[in-house]
């Protein structure tokens, strides 16, 4: 034998030896694996294999919606203390519909969990089996104590008002969840097949998951539309969020979102712009980014390591996102004698109610003008957040920016 066969039956050898070496290992059972329900398993699971994602997640606010206030007391962003709750609660005279001194206030070993923490916090508390929302709510801004629904609060099932948006996996008949907060399955869909199956089995694994980048644009932008919405539930009329629905699938089977101006919103200003909370998805239904394909993530991120700190998780820090795209723009009326440094200030006026002011972002894109405030009083402006000085006067800023604009008025 020649020195070269050696060497071809030396390497030979390597290669059977490899496979009796993978054979040894246990084949994976997909077929076992795929024929169980799904189920959730919770984003501690995930973490497992992907802890960037992970670790970038946790810093983000859906991580923190629901917070266990039992195992972790941090959660709670202020002392429950009740003699200053109930003086707070008193100064509201009126507008309480329970006397002060009888309001439902919950000792601190009551609490379940904490919900927000942000520009509000409310309190979970456990009674007959059911969560419901202590009758009170605290608003960071201001550091003030007010009430909510002191007078039905445990009428008021937490599950079925606002369980499915702020935590995961809700299951109404069984009144559980799988995890407080807006856990990795929220967005990914169950996720008990994808991770049973082994890291070597990468196909299968992109197969038994939802990732939202691979989506078309609208079935992608749904998942956000879930919870960053107002609508109608399809199958529980009683509840207010979108029973059913899992990521990947069409909302509006289960959740009808109304466009403005279709009659079933509530909550909107005289001319279909809105002043309740989340609705981002309903407002930006009728800007031009919808038309082009702009979606939610082309403007936000939901978990990405490196990136530096942006307030709402921005892409990028504040109006300077908006250059990524707009890099022409008219130098006409308001653009032509402003400084271009605030494009937010204008065209996502703070008008949405989130607390007991305006402090959330229109997401609609279209500028308030003071002519739309002089047409109906009830209606904010963009301009006034800047322009605020008592004397001023709307007239002859719109005259200004819009030389002629109110001649016909
Ligand atoms: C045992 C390890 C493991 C666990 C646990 C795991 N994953 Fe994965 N995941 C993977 C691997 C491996 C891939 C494939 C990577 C690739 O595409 O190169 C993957 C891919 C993904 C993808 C991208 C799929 C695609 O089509 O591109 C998403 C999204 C994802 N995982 C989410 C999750 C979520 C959510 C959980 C928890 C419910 C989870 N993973 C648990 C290993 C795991
Ligand atoms: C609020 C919704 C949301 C949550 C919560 C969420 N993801 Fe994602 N995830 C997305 C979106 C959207 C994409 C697609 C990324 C894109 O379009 O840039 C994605 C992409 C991914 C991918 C594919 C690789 C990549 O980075 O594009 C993995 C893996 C992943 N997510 C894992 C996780 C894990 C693990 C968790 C929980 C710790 C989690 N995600 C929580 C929305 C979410
Ligand atoms: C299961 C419900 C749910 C889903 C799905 C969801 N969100 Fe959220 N999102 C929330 C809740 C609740 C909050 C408020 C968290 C808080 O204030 O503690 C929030 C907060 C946010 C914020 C504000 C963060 C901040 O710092 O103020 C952004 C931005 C956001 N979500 C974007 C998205 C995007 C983009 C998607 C889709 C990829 C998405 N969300 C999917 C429920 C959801
Ligand atoms: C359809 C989904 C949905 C339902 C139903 C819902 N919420 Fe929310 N909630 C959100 C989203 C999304 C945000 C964050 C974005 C925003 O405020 O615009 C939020 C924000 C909040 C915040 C502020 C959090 C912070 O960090 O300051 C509180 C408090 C809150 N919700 C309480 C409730 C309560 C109590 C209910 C039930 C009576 C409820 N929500 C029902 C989706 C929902
Ligand atoms: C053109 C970019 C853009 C698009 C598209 C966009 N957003 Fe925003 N969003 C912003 C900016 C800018 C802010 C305010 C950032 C800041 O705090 O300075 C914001 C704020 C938010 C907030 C924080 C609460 C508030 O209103 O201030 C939430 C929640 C949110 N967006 C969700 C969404 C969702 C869900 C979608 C998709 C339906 C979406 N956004 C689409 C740019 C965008
Ligand atoms: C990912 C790209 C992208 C980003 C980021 C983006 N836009 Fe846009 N925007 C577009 C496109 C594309 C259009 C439609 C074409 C056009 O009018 O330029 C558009 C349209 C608009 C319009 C409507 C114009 C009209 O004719 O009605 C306004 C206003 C606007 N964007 C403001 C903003 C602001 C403010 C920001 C930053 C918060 C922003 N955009 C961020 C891509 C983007
Ligand atoms: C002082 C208020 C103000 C500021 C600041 C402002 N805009 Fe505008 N913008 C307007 C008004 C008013 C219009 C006219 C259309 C309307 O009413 O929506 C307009 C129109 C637009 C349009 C459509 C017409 C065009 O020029 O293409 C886009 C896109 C736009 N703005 C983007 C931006 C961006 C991006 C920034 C920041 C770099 C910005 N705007 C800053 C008030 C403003
Ligand atoms: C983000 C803050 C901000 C917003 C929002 C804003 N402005 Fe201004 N405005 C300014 C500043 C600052 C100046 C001084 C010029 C500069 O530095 O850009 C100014 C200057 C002006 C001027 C010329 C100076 C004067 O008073 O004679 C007019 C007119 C004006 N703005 C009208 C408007 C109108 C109309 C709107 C709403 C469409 C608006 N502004 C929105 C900050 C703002």
């Amino acid at each position: 034998m020649r020195g070269k066969d050696l060497v071809t039956i030396f390497f030979l050898g390597l290669v059977v030896l490899a496979m009796l070496a993978c054979g040894g290992e246990r084949p994976v059972d997909i077929e076992n694996i795929t024929s169980q329900p799904k189920q959730y398993v919770g984003s501690d699971t995930c973490k497992m294999c992907h802890l960037e994602h992970y670790d970038s997640w946790k810093m983000t606010l859906h991580s923190r919606m629901l917070q266990n206030a039992e195992e972790n007391q941090d959660a709670i962003i202020v002392p429950i203390d009740e003699k200053q709750i109930r003086e707070d609660l008193a100064n509201m005279g009126d507008e309480l519909k329970v006397p002060p001194d009888q309001i439902y206030i919950p000792n601190i070993d009551e609490i379940k969990f904490t919900i927000g923490s942000q520009w509000t916090q409310r309190f979970l508390v456990e009674k007959n089996g059911d969560f419901f929302i202590a009758p009170l709510q605290y608003n960071a801004e201001n550091h003030r104590w007010v009430t909510y629904h002191e007078e039905d609060w445990d009428q008021r099932s937490w599950l079925l008002k606002c369980g499915g948006c702020h935590a995961t996996g809700v299951d109404l008949e069984k009144k559980t969840f799988i995890e407080p907060g807006v856990g990795c399955e929220a967005c990914h869909g169950q996720g008990s097949w994808h991770a049973a199956l082994p890291k070597t089995a990468v196909f299968e694994k992109r197969q038994t998951i939802i990732n939202p980048a691979k989506l078309t644009m609208g079935v992608a932008v749904q998942i956000c539309a879930s919870c960053h919405s107002k609508g109608q539930p399809q199958n529980e009329k009683e509840a207010s969020w979108a029973v059913g629905y899992k990521p990947g699938r069409s909302l509006e089977t289960y959740y009808r979102t109304p466009y403005f101006g279709d009659g079933n919103i509530k909550q909107v200003y005289a001319d279909h712009f809105d002043k309740g909370h989340h609705q981002q998805y309903n407002d930006w239904q009728v800007s031009q980014h919808y038309r082009e394909g702009v979606t939610c993530t082309s403007c936000h991120y939901v978990h990405q390591l490196g990136l530096p700190a942006t307030g709402s998780q921005t892409v990028g820090a504040g109006s300077q996102q908006c250059f990524e795209c707009h890099q022409i723009l008219n130098k006409t009326t308001a653009h032509a004698i402003h400084s271009f440094a605030n494009c937010i200030g204008c065209h996502m006026p703070r008008i949405v109610k989130s607390t007991e002011s305006g402090k959330n972002h229109s997401h609609t894109m279209v500028v308030l003008l003071p002519k739309d405030t002089i047409d109906n009083a009830e209606l904010p402006n963009s301009c006034m957040s800047c322009h605020k000085h008592k004397d001023a006067d709307l007239k002859e800023l719109q005259e200004k920016a819009f030389p002629g604009s109110l001649d016909d008025w």
